[in-house]
């Protein structure tokens, strides 16, 4: 990854959860109220749409009914993207390392069944297992 690759990672890394303040709340999305945040303090596109599709935001929005707001960001894919799903995964609440399983299950006890998160991540699983396996080899070679 180049560098200027790995500063992006990094300041996203940062700022993917900013969507969680109160203070700027909109959708009650947080992938989309962080980037439509930063988007409006006029950081680079390419951070506001990592932010806005972090973690397979896809699967939340489509259970939200807010693709169309998503889709306001390019979804990315490549090296830069799967591992910031990667290091968002494989973390838990307090900034330790975890197994992906162990987040899920982290994630899908805060969040009761039937919620559009907890149907998101259920369903986003193999999205996300493919992002991990993929940095995975890439981190190997
Ligand atoms: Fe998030």
């Amino acid at each position: 990854m180049a560098p200027d690759e790995r500063t992006l990672l990094v300041v996203a890394a940062w700022w993917h959860d900013l969507g969680y303040a109160p203070e700027i709340r909109v959708t009650g999305m947080h992938q989309i109220d962080g980037a439509q945040y930063l988007t409006s303090m006029g950081y680079p596109s390419r951070l506001c749409a990592l932010v806005a599709h972090h973690s397979a935001a896809t699967f939340e929005a489509e259970e939200r009914g807010l693709s169309e707001e998503l889709a306001a960001w390019p979804h990315e894919e490549g090296a830069v993207a799967d591992a910031l799903w990667t290091a968002d995964m494989t973390t838990g609440p307090a900034g330790e390392a975890i197994s992906y399983p162990v987040r899920l299950d982290e994630i899908l006890r805060r969040y009761e069944s039937g919620t559009a998160v907890a149907r998101a991540m259920t369903r986003a699983r193999p999205s996300i297992e493919a992002a991990i396996a993929r940095t995975a080899t890439r981190l190997a070679n």
